[in-house]
């Protein structure tokens, strides 16, 4: 006798999923790589902003220059908190069975 198999539709519910996890981490690994990166290749013009915000204080460019600093800090500001946030949210998704974060 033939024993019982997945039907279609199960198998088809089965790969659906292992792609889904599979894709949210690939998007957890991409946002770790490439969040870390800008905010810690954006460290440099950013300070080399404040010195030019500095010294253009009272140029025509000053609030240009501004305005510049403040959208970059904006930028450090909100990837700086998705690194200070990322231990916590990578405990709390092992401590739900997921293996984000996991490296080895
Ligand atoms: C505006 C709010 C900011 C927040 C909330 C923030 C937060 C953080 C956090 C949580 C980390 C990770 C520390 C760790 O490894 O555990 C980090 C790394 C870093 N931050 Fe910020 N930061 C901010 C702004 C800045 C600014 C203005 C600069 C420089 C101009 C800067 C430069 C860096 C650099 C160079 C790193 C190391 C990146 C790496 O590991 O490759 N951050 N920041």
């Amino acid at each position: 006798m033939i024993p019982d198999s997945p039907g279609p539709a199960a198998r088809a519910r089965a790969l659906a999923s292992r792609l889904e996890m599979q894709l949210a981490m690939d998007v957890g690994k991409f946002l770790r790589k490439y969040l870390r990166k800008t905010h810690r290749w954006l460290a440099l013009p950013f300070a080399a902003l404040i010195v030019t915000v500095l010294l253009a204080r009272n140029s025509p460019f000053g609030s240009l220059v501004q305005q510049t600093e403040q959208v970059l800090l904006l930028i450090m500001a909100l990837t700086g908190l998705y690194l200070f946030l990322l231990p916590w949210w990578t405990k709390w998704k092992r401590g739900r069975g997921g293996n984000e974060g996991r490296t080895g």
